[in-house]
């Protein structure tokens, strides 16, 4: 082959028509740049004083994923509850999609909130670990609308599924069950014991083959993306026209991966060692509590130490399953995957990316393959 090839210089006719060529190129090029800076002005701005402290150049981000423009989707005229930011329901590909917005922290309290949340590249990296690690979770594709980076999920009820929320199937059941710790009809009860009880005895999640394995698929997936939101509402089963019920696909993975930290603080805590310590295992608190007679809200549950400490089979069994299909390489590339920026916006600044792969490696090495080792080898 001919590794010295270089272009033959045009001739004189033909340079004119270069020139308009490059001229033509040139003006697209110009309108296309004036478009994207009267559209996004204020995001632009935003974007280079960014890059201005970080001291770097104003660069466009790393390749990665498509963000899709779903600015001209039109609405599906469908509503959606939540507390965790607004939701609106669109066409998207003739398809209805939900597009979850990013909520504003002004209400919240906690030191160095960023103005608004990351959820929806949360619940884009949540629910893609979901699908990486084999389980069945709601479509999701980031996306553009009203000046705001969503994630928008595809309606898995649409067009004639409905959803019943494990509180309502938990509701159902009657007060008269023994061994609860609260009334067992109370749907919105996070003690494990009774959340546990309500799986077996709920006719609906006694007909549906591999509830206690989802359960504790999500038990321990949600402890590895450090997702503290399972709570009852957050997980439930699809019922169909024909009178039958499926498990939903997972969806609600908003609230992982520290989905209401700002950069500066993810950047600040890589460097110390306890910090990350903390963020790995520490804070790492499931939804779901343990009822004591000293506390009456119940003791919090250390999803990691449980597992370590707990002997259950389906536990084990979720540790083991997730131990032999977790591929670490993929998740670093789902999250490298993200682009830097997009319409103007940051979406995941390269010390949140660092973040994000530390924690998980950490939590993957110190947290889940001991209690798998201690499994597997007796
Ligand atoms: N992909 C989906 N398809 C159909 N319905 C969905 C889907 N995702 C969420 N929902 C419905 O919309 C409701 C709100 O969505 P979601 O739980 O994601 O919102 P949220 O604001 O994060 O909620 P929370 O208050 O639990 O934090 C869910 O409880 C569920 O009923
Ligand atoms: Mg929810």
């Amino acid at each position: 082959m001919d590794n010295n090839f270089s272009p033959s210089r045009p001739n004189r006719k033909q340079i004119p028509l270069i020139c308009r060529l490059l001229s033509l190129r040139l003006r697209r090029r110009l309108k296309a740049t004036r478009w994207h800076i009267s559209e996004n002005r204020s995001n632009q701005l935003k974007l280079f004083l960014y890059h201005f402290r970080n001291g770097d150049s104003y660069a466009a981000g790393r390749l990665g994923i498509e963000i899709f423009d779903l600015r001209d989707c039109p609405p599906s005229g469908f509503f959606y509850a939540g507390r965790a930011g607004r939701k609106d329901g669109i066409v998207f590909h003739d398809e209805h999609w939900i597009a979850k917005y990013p909520r504003t922290t002004r209400d919240l309290t906690g030191k160095h909130l960023p103005l608004h949340t990351s959820s929806p590249i949360s619940e884009y990296l949540g629910s893609h670990i979901y699908h990486l690690l084999g389980i069945p979770v709601h479509e999701t594709v980031l996306g553009y609308r009203e000046g705001k980076i969503v994630c928008a999920c595809k309606d898995f009820t649409w067009p004639n599924k409905r959803l019943f929320e494990f509180k309502m199937l938990k509701n159902s059941l009657s007060d008269d069950e023994e061994g609860f710790s609260s009334a067992p009809s109370d749907g919105e009860s996070i003690y494990l014991p009774d959340v546990l009880s309500a799986i077996e005895l709920s006719p609906v999640l006694r007909s549906i083959p591999g509830v206690r394995e989802r359960f504790w698929g999500m038990f321990v997936i949600d402890a590895f993306i450090k997702n503290p939101d399972r709570n009852n509402g957050n997980w439930g089963v699809l019922y169909s026209p024909d009178g039958t019920y499926e498990l939903a696909p997972v969806y609600d993975n908003g609230s992982s991966l520290f989905s209401k930290r700002s950069a500066s603080l993810a950047t600040r805590r890589l460097d110390s060692p306890d910090e990350l310590e903390q963020d790995a295992f520490g804070t790492n608190v499931s939804c779901y509590r343990l009822p004591s007679i000293n506390n009456p809200k119940g003791i919090p549950i250390h999803p990691f130490s449980y597992m370590e400490s707990t002997h259950n089979p389906d536990l084990d069994a979720a540790v083991v399953r997730f131990a032999e299909r977790v591929d670490l390489a993929a998740i670093d590339e789902l999250i490298d995957s993200i682009p830097e920026e997009a319409y103007g916006i940051i979406l995941m600044p390269d010390p949140v990316r660092t973040s994000h792969k530390t924690l998980l490696r950490k939590r993957y090495e110190e947290g889940i393959l001991p209690v798998y080792r201690r499994i597997t080898t007796g």
